[in-house]
C-alpha cells in the first residue's frame, strides 16, 4: 500500500476539518470531492470571482448529500481579515487556493492581482495562525521559476519573476517562511504546474489552454497556438495535485514542513504535442466533429517557454506518486469536456 492509500484509509476512520478556499473553483473544488468522499468535515470559502456554483452541483451530485451536509458553504471574501477568521475558526487544516489566476490578467491589472494574491494570503495566514489552524498549505506556482533557464525545475534554484502574477504567488513563499520561522507556524507550499481536468473553466479571455481547446474543438470553433507550438509545459492531472494536497497537510515527517513542492507529472509536452493528443481524443469520442488546423500568433508576454518538474523532493518527503501521466488524464478530461460542453 503507498503513502496516499495508508493516509485515505486513516483519514476515513478519523475526520477532521478542513478548510478549503477557493472552493468553488477548478481545483478546489475537486479538493472538496476528494474530502468529502473520505468522509471528512469541509468548510469552504469563494467570492465566486472565478469560481461557479455549477461546480457545487456537480460535487454534491457525485458526493451524494449525505456527504454534501459535511460541508458548510461562507461566500466572502480573503479580501476581508473577519472573513478569513470566521473561516479558520476550529479548522484543523488549510487548503488555500483562492487567488486570481492568469498571467496575462496580472500584466493588464496588478492591482487586482496583488490584492487578491498577496494581502488576502497575508490576511489568511494571519487568521489560520491567530486560530491555531495546525497547518496550512497553499497553492504556489511555477511561475516562480521566472527565467531560470534550468530543466527540470528544481525547487531550489529560481529566476527572476516574469509577470506580477509570479511576484504575488513568490512572495506568497516568503511570507509563508516568515511566518513559519518567527510564530513556529507550520506551512507547506505546493508550486504547482498547469493543473488540469474536470470542472476547469474554458471559458472566458484568461482561460487556460487545454479547457480552451477542449471547447473549441468540441464545439468546432478557431484554435489559437501562442508561439511556434514548441514551448511545452509539465501537465499534471488534478487527482495528482489532489493527492499532493492531502500529503502534504498529513505529512508527520518534520523534515517536511515548511517547504516548497513541486506538483506536476514530471514530463513535458509541446503545446503542438498536446494539440495533437486533445483532438485524437475528442474525435475518438465523438467522430462527427470536423478536424481543426491551429492557428499560430504571437508568443504571449510573461510566459516561460520550457516546463519541466523534478518531483523527487515531492516523493522523498510527501511520499507524492502521480498516479495520472498526462495520457491518462487527458482520457478523463475528455470524457468529461464532452459530456459537459456538448
Ligand atoms: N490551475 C493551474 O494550473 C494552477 C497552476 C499554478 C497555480 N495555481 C493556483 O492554484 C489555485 C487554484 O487555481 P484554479 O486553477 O483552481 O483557479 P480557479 O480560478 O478555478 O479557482 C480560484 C478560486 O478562488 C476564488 N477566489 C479568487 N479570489 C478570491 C477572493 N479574493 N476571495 C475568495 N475567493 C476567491 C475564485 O472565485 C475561484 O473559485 C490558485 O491559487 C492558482 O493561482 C493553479
Amino acid at each position: 500500500m503507498d503513502a496516499y492509500e495508508k493516509l485515505r484509509n486513516e483519514l476515513r476512520q478519523k475526520p477532521c476539518r478542513w478548510l478549503v478556499t477557493g472552493v468553488a473553483g477548478f481545483i478546489g473544488s475537486n479538493l472538496l470531492e476528494a474530502l468529502l468522499e473520505l468522509d471528512q468535515h469541509v468548510i469552504g470559502l469563494d467570492n465566486f470571482s472565478t469560481g461557479f456554483q455549477h461546480n457545487f452541483d456537480q460535487v454534491r451530485q457525485l458526493v451524494g448529500n449525505e456527504q454534501w451536509q459535511r460541508f458548510t458553504f461562507v461566500q466572502g471574501d480573503i479580501r476581508d481579515l473577519a472573513t478569513c477568521r470566521e473561516v479558520c475558526n476550529g479548522v484543523d487544516f488549510v487548503l488555500h487556493q483562492a487567488a486570481l489566476g492568469s498571467v496575462p490578467r496580472s500584466i493588464e491589472d496588478p492591482l487586482l492581482t496583488n490584492e487578491n494574491n498577496l494581502s488576502g494570503f497575508l490576511n489568511m495566514l494571519v487568521a489560520a495562525r491567530d486560530a491555531r489552524v495546525r497547518r496550512f498549505v497553499y497553492a504556489a506556482s511555477s511561475s516562480t521559476y521566472g527565467d531560470h533557464p534550468g530543466l527540470p525545475k528544481v525547487e531550489e534554484n529560481i529566476g527572476k519573476p516574469l509577470s506580477p502574477y509570479a511576484v504575488t504567488k513568490y512572495v506568497n513563499e516568503l511570507y509563508a517562511d516568515v511566518f513559519a520561522r518567527t510564530y513556529g507556524f507550520q506551512t507547506i507550499g505546493l508550486r504547482y504546474f498547469n493543473i488540469f481536468g474536470r470542472r476547469q473553466d474554458p471559458n472566458g479571455a484568461y482561460a487556460a489552454v487545454m479547457p480552451k481547446w477542449f471547447s473549441a474543438l468540441i464545439r468546432g470553433e478557431e484554435l489559437f497556438i501562442n508561439g511556434d507550438g514548441e514551448t511545452s509545459r509539465d501537465f499534471c492531472y488534478i487527482d495528482n495535485c489532489v493527492q499532493a494536497n492531502l500529503l502534504a497537510a498529513t505529512a508527520a515527517n518534520s523534515e517536511a514542513l515548511n517547504q516548497v513542492y513541486n506538483v506536476a507529472f514530471g514530463e513535458r509536452t509541446s503545446l503542438k504535442g498536446l494539440f495533437a493528443l486533445i483532438q485524437e481524443r475528442v474525435h475518438r469520442i465523438l467522430p462527427g466533429t470536423k478536424k481543426i488546423s491551429p492557428t499560430y500568433r504571437d508568443f504571449r508576454a510573461g510566459d516561460v517557454r520550457h516546463s519541466l518538474a523534478d518531483i523527487s523532493k515531492a516523493s522523498r518527503l510527501l511520499g507524492y506518486e502521480p498516479r495520472f501521466s498526462v495520457q491518462d488524464g487527458l482520457d478523463r478530461a475528455a470524457e468529461w469536456y464532452v459530456e459537459n460542453l456538448r
